[in-house]
């Protein structure tokens, strides 16, 4: 039946986002975020499950509105199963379950992972569309992964996080400047105006392609502890130069591993993915190994890096080409392998 249509639903973490596909064209793409966490300096997850209870309805609504189209067009519904936190894809999953019967329509399970890989095939991005075999970074609040693609669904992961998440390294570094959640932006915002070289932070010894970034959070910690002893106006008077010297750090970090992921696969396509991928070090560094390196680097639109349906409802496209459809006993799954 064409053309195809998916409605694809994602409430993994703190965003409610439903989007409608018209094959790999996004139509909608609509996303409530939860403010109520800023308040607390990090996601709550069961004020999560709440607000995505309350934001679902409206936000599927608004994504069909948008698009234009009625729902009787709809050819499957996608829908987040994991990773994530158990209660916010409780309400996306029995949602899409429910509206998959409502409709009469088939119901897909998507891994979150595979979507921020996979939302480089959504239609209209600048890079274009990256050839297999390529590399996948996954940075974000939740994720640090590098990831071999091999194809749509043969993932395998080279490395990975052993602790914090990179976006949580920018945001407790944040916190402990004094700066509001999520302080990532923040970070990089003073960065442009600071020098990188004003201050040192050792870089973590990780085998292998792991990452590690709690003992870093620790040492800016103990730094900044240390400093504010001597002049209690330490931050205050060197923020721009402190947060050059993080983001410096931090980008290090992921650009070695990148180089040896490189090096050991012989690989050169890079894809990124997930809201630290709107970071400015991280974009220049990978421009400039795309000139000095010959690398072909991939960065999505920044509405494709965060949480979002429309990187759902790609891995619904692909999988309903395939029929590879999910029944009614399906149930949501918080660790879940690439
Ligand atoms: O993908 P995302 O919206 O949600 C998940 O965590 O899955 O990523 C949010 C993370 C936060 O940690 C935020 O601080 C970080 O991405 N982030 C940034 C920047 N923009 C967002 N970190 C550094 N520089 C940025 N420009
Ligand atoms: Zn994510």
């Amino acid at each position: 039946k064409e053309p195809i249509y998916i409605l694809a639903i994602e409430s993994s973490c703190d965003d409610t986002s439903a989007a409608i596909l018209n094959h790999k064209n996004v139509l909608s793409n609509i996303t409530a975020s939860q403010k109520i966490h800023e308040e607390y300096g990090g996601v709550v997850p069961e004020l999560a499950s709440r607000a995505h209870q309350q934001n679902i309805v409206p936000v599927v609504h608004q994504a069909l509105n948008k698009a234009n189209i009625d729902k009787k067009l709809i050819s499957a519904i996608a829908f987040t199963r994991g990773p994530g936190l158990m209660g916010s894809l409780l309400v996306g999953t029995s949602f899409a379950k429910s509206l998959a019967l409502g409709l009469d329509v088939p119901l897909i399970e998507v891994n979150h992972m595979q979507a921020h890989i996979l939302a480089h095939f959504i239609e209209g991005q600048e890079d274009g569309i990256p050839e297999f075999p390529f590399l996948a970074m996954t940075i974000s609040g939740g994720h640090t992964q590098i990831v071999l693609v091999k194809d749509y669904f043969d993932m395998e992961i080279l490395g990975e996080t052993l602790d914090d998440a990179v976006g949580e390294a920018f945001d407790k570094s944040a916190k402990i400047l004094g700066l509001p959640y999520p302080g990532g932006p923040l970070v990089d915002k003073y960065a442009k105006e600071g020098n990188a070289d004003a201050f040192q932070f050792p870089k973590p010894k990780v085998e292998g392609l792991n990452f590690s970034f709690s003992g870093l959070k620790t040492s800016i910690l103990y730094f900044i502890q240390k400093e504010t002893a001597k002049n209690p106006n330490f931050i205050e008077e060197n923020l721009v130069d402190i947060c050059a010297s993080i983001q410096k750090t931090i980008i290090g970090i992921l650009m070695d591993k990148l180089k040896k992921a490189v090096k050991q696969t012989g690989i050169k396509n890079i894809a990124i993915g997930g809201g630290v991928s709107a970071n400015s070090g991280i974009r220049n560094a990978l421009r400039t190994a795309e000139k000095n390196r010959g690398w072909k680097t991939y960065i999505p639109k920044f509405e494709y890096c965060t949480d979002n349906a429309a990187m759902i409802g790609i891995v619904g496209y692909l999988k309903f080409n395939e029929m590879d459809f999910t029944n009614q006993s399906v149930s949501a799954k918080a660790r879940y392998k690439i």
